[in-house]
C-alpha cells in the first residue's frame, strides 16, 4: 500500500473527529436517521460477509456491522477518525472483527490485491466529498464479484427541511445551497468542495458496473441535526416523523428530498 496522504477534506475532519460523536453520532437526530440506514444494511448484507466501509468516521457503523456477523475494513482519508474509531473499539469492542485504515476513497486501488469484499457501505456524505464517483466505480468493481451489495449514503441535492428552515430564518442562499450540484465547506477555517449529485448523475457514475437497485430517503420528515435541539424538546413528534418517514421513504416524488438519501446498488457482470 502507498504511504497515507490526507485530502483537505480529510483534514478538516480531523478538526471535528473528537466532537463528531457528541455533535452527531449521539445526537437524537443523529441516532434517528442512522437506524434507517442500520435497518437497510442488516438487510441488504448477510452474517460472514467481508464488507468495505468507505469514509467510516469513528466507526459506529463498522462496530454496528461486525456485531452483526460481518467482517470489516474501514477506512477514512482523516488520521484524526480513525484515531477515534480505533480507541472506540479498544474501548467497547475489543475483540471485533474490524480493521480500521487512513485511506482515501479516491485510492481504493492501493489495498492490497488479494483483499476483496462482499459488499460495500459508505454513509452519511463522505462520498459527497468526492468529485470523481466514475472512478470510484471502476476500483470498486474490482474488488467485487457478481451480486454484491453496495448501499451509499449521500446527502441530497434538494433538503425540503433545510429550504424551509433558512427561508424562515430569512437566509435564501443556504435554503439553496445546495441546489447548483457543489458548494464549498468550511470546517473549522478549512474549505473544500461537496457535490451533490443527483440520482441520474450518480446511475450514470456507477454504470454499467453497478446498477441501481432502490433509493431511500433519510430524514424526510425527520430533519436534519442543525433541527436538533427543538426535535429533542418533541419526542412525540420526532416519533410522528419517523412513522411518516417509515411509510413514504421510497415514493418516487420524495425520496431525493430528505436530508440524505441512500442508495442500494448492486455489482453487474462477472
Ligand atoms: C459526515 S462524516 C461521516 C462519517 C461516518 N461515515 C458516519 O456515518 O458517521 C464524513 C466522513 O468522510 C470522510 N471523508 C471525506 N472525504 C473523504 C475521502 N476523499 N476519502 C475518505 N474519507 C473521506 C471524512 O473524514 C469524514 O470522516
Amino acid at each position: 500500500m502507498n504511504t497515507f496522504e490526507t485530502s483537505t477534506a480529510g483534514l478538516a475532519f480531523d478538526r471535528l473527529a473528537t466532537t463528531y460523536d457528541s455533535l452527531f453520532t449521539f445526537s437524537v437526530i443523529g441516532r434517528s436517521q442512522r437506524k434507517v440506514v442500520w435497518g437497510r444494511a442488516l438487510k441488504a448484507f448477510t452474517r460472514g460477509s467481508h464488507i468495505l466501509e468507505l469514509n467510516c468516521g469513528t466507526g459506529q457503523d463498522a462496530l454496528f456491522l461486525a456485531e452483526a456477523g460481518m467482517t470489516v475494513t474501514a477506512c477514512d482519508a482523516s488520521l484524526g477518525m480513525i484515531e477515534q474509531a480505533r480507541y472506540k473499539m479498544a474501548l467497547e469492542a475489543p475483540g471485533a472483527t474490524v480493521e480500521f485504515l487512513p485511506l482515501r476513497t479516491e485510492e481504493i486501488d492501493t489495498l492490497p490485491q488479494t483483499l476483496c469484499f462482499d459488499g460495500v457501505f459508505s454513509n452519511f456524505s463522505g462520498l459527497n466529498c468526492v468529485g470523481n464517483l466514475t472512478s470510484v466505480a471502476q476500483q470498486l468493481s474490482e474488488r467485487l464479484t457478481s451480486g454484491a451489495p453496495l448501499l451509499l449514503c449521500f446527502s441530497t441535492r434538494y433538503c425540503l427541511w433545510e429550504i424551509a428552515y433558512f427561508l424562515l430564518r430569512g437566509d435564501p442562499r443556504k435554503a439553496f445551497r445546495r441546489w447548483s450540484g457543489m458548494t464549498e465547506a468550511c470546517l473549522d477555517g478549512l474549505k473544500f468542495p461537496v457535490y451533490y449529485p443527483s440520482i441520474a448523475q450518480l446511475r450514470i457514475a456507477f454504470a454499467p458496473e453497478f446498477r441501481l437497485v432502490s433509493t431511500t430517503a433519510v430524514g424526510l420528515t425527520v430533519p436534519p441535526s442543525y433541527v436538533d435541539s427543538w426535535v429533542t424538546s418533541r419526542p412525540r413528534l420526532l416519533k410522528l416523523f419517523e412513522a411518516i418517514d417509515e411509510t413514504v421513504r421510497t415514493w418516487p416524488g420524495l425520496r431525493a428530498l430528505g436530508d440524505h438519501m441512500l442508495l442500494h446498488l448492486e455489482r453487474v457482470g462477472p
